[in-house]
């Protein structure tokens, strides 16, 4: 009768078996070294993985609550803002898409979403969910939209806020702002943008372009394992949040709360629990970035770039995205010969050197290459692993240059 006293259940009937007991520790966790040379996650840096086994403090500790402060001055940087409303969700880079999308748009309001890959598809199915009247502003995989086609839209279509994507993991496109912030300003949107491939990798400058919202993610050019998802707010798209008619649909994402954990409004108090440890890798990856210089980072990452596509061009690759303004440092777009068999190439690489190289998503499925070169990952020796594993998966092929 014990049982029943302490499950509710009888201790002459303990029920059904529950099967299994536990993992089994025996033989401990393995994990194989991987060049993760895909479009996400990139391996992390050490120094950040070190500092998710420091012990754990309480959500609400002080000392905590300081790590939380300078997670945001972290991230003022890196988006190259003024604004106080910086933080991190408690997510990957789906949460802070969906995070931005909940709090800045009411039902009936509109939404342009510049379509140009699988992340705008996502926002729009997003959107639609959400009540948001969703204008679809498709383009071809492989190219980015002209101020002239956004301008356009936005007078015709009067939206509330303007989404776009900087750097586009799914085509491996460089969407440019110039003028976009200001346009969008004059016409009474807000300009929401998704960084999450290429924040630290590539130039983003939050205030002088005229960005409202951007969120972007922790396992790329951040270099720390997935988990966050960094967030900012203008002040103007703050105002919108703060004078909503509607209440936030999403209690775990509303930033009216959670902005009140992260200290946006002077006092501090609990909303959810914080993510201790992956607070901690984001205060190290943050003053790794810092450390280096974003400038620095930047260049770092071209550097690389141009490497991997003299390599590539050797070999008689070719680039998925025709105009070279337009083509992302971060994540490379190669086009799959024909002839050869790009899932055999991706499995060579990995049991001949360890690397993972990815293949397309969505509109780029079957049709190229994706090569990663990301935060940690941007140095030399990643790259000539990169070049050794297509030289030697082409020829194990039969494929040769014409
Ligand atoms: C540009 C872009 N946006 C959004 C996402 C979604 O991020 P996550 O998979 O971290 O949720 C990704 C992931 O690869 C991405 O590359």
């Amino acid at each position: 009768m014990a049982f029943r006293g302490v499950w509710g259940l009888g201790r002459a009937s303990p029920g059904p078996r529950v099967w299994p007991p536990t993992p089994d520790p025996n033989p401990a966790l393995q994990i194989p070294q991987r060049f993760l040379m895909g479009p996400g996650p990139g391996n992390s840096d050490p120094r950040v993985l070190a500092t998710q086994s420091l012990p754990l403090l309480g959500h609400m500790h002080p000392p905590f609550l300081k790590i939380m402060d300078e997670v945001r001055q972290g991230l003022k940087y890196v988006f190259q803002t003024e604004s106080n409303y910086t933080l991190c969700v408690s997510g990957t880079g789906h949460a802070g898409m969906e995070s931005t999308l909940v709090n800045l748009l009411e039902p009936g309001e509109t939404l342009l979403v510049g379509n140009k890959g699988i992340w705008g598809a996502r926002v729009v199915d997003m959107a639609r969910r959400m009540g948001v009247n969703v204008v679809d502003l498709k383009k071809e995989a492989g190219r980015t939209f002209s101020l002239e086609e956004l301008t356009a839209a936005v007078k015709e279509h009067r939206p509330a806020v303007v989404f776009l994507v900087q750097g586009d993991s799914s085509t491996g496109v460089h969407q440019s702002l110039a003028g976009v912030g200001p346009m969008c300003a004059e016409h009474g949107a807000l300009l929401l943008v998704d960084t999450v491939c290429s924040l630290g990798g590539v130039p983003m400058f939050a205030d002088a372009w005229g960005v409202d919202a951007i969120y972007s993610g922790s396992q790329k050019c951040l270099s720390a394992p997935p988990g966050a998802a960094p967030l900012f707010l203008s002040e103007r798209a703050l105002a919108k949040v703060r004078g909503r008619k509607t209440p936030v649909a999403s209690y775990y994402f509303d930033l009216n709360l959670v902005g009140d954990y992260w200290g946006w409004y002077g006092s501090r108090s609990y909303h959810h629990t914080g993510m201790v440890s992956m607070w901690y890798a984001m205060r190290e990856a943050l003053a790794i970035v810092a450390e280096e210089g974003l400038e620095a980072g930047w260049a770092r990452h071209a550097a690389a770039h141009d490497q991997l596509w003299a390599g590539l061009t050797e070999l008689g690759l070719e680039h998925f995205v025709p105009a070279p303004e337009d083509r992302l440092v971060t994540v490379n777009t190669i086009k799959v010969p024909e002839g050869v068999d790009w899932a055999a190439l991706c499995k060579f690489a990995m049991e001949r050197y360890a690397v993972e190289i990815a293949g397309g998503l969505g509109p780029t499925a079957g049709k190229i290459w994706r090569v990663g070169i990301m935060g940690y990952n941007a140095k030399p020796a990643n790259i000539e692993l990169v070049l050794a594993a297509f030289r030697d998966g082409l020829a194990a092929q039969g494929w040769a240059k014409k």
